[in-house]
């Protein structure tokens, strides 16, 4: 049985979609939910479906990146998971966090990757003129947002989105395409998921 631990920073509607869906014969299970926000209401919501979660607070470290991750690794490395998944998590990790966890780290974006790493990109893909936006599973390296792919999902852009609106249908088949996504990568499969 894998361990994941799920690192969040709001809602948590990614990690309540995923932990939901390790049950029965999945070959994982969440053992932390882990926040860089005391008050992300994801924790709320851990607490709700029973999960173990810890709250480290970014802020008083400031501009110490290395400290703050040397305090949220404490708890996350005793619950000794096997898989990280970010899900929502808006912390830039330093190379060094990263290399501990290399090659069993997820990551989902809100954007069909390669196009739009970074943020507001609901607003970039409607901008641009798109005639589809969507989201992407990848594997977390040194360099933001990049990454082995490991899923994706489209979805069609309609004349009258907004950003708000776009978010919203693009959001639905994250919670789709990230369980989906963990699955195989749980279970071995590294082929990529591609949903329509
Ligand atoms: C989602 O759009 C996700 O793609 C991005 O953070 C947003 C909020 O996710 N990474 P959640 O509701 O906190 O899971």
């Amino acid at each position: 049985m894998k361990r994941v631990a799920i690192l969040i920073s709001g809602g948590g509607s990614n990690m309540v979609a995923l932990a939901q869906s390790m049950r029965g014969d999945h070959p994982a299970r969440v053992i932390l939910v882990a926040s860089n926000d005391p008050g992300a209401a994801g924790l709320a919501r851990a607490a709700t479906l029973g999960l173990p979660s810890v709250a480290v607070d970014h802020r008083p470290f400031g501009r110490d990146r290395e400290g703050f991750e040397a305090a949220i690794l404490a708890p996350i490395l005793a619950a000794r998971p096997d898989i990280i998944c970010l899900a929502g998590f808006m912390r830039v990790l330093t190379p060094a966090f990263v290399a501990r966890f290399q090659g069993r780290m997820l990551n989902i974006h809100p954007s069909l990757l390669p196009k739009y790493p970074g943020l507001h990109t609901h607003r970039r893909a409607l901008e641009a003129g798109d005639a589809e936006a969507g989201c992407t599973v990848h594997e977390v390296t040194q360099i933001l947002d990049d990454g082995p792919i490991f899923g994706q999902a489209r979805v069609a852009i309609r004349p009258d989105d907004t950003p708000a609106t776009l978010a919203a249908r693009v959001l639905h088949e994250e919670h789709r395409l990230y369980p989906a996504v963990l699955r195989r990568f749980a279970s071995g499969d590294r082929t990529p998921l591609m949903l329509t």
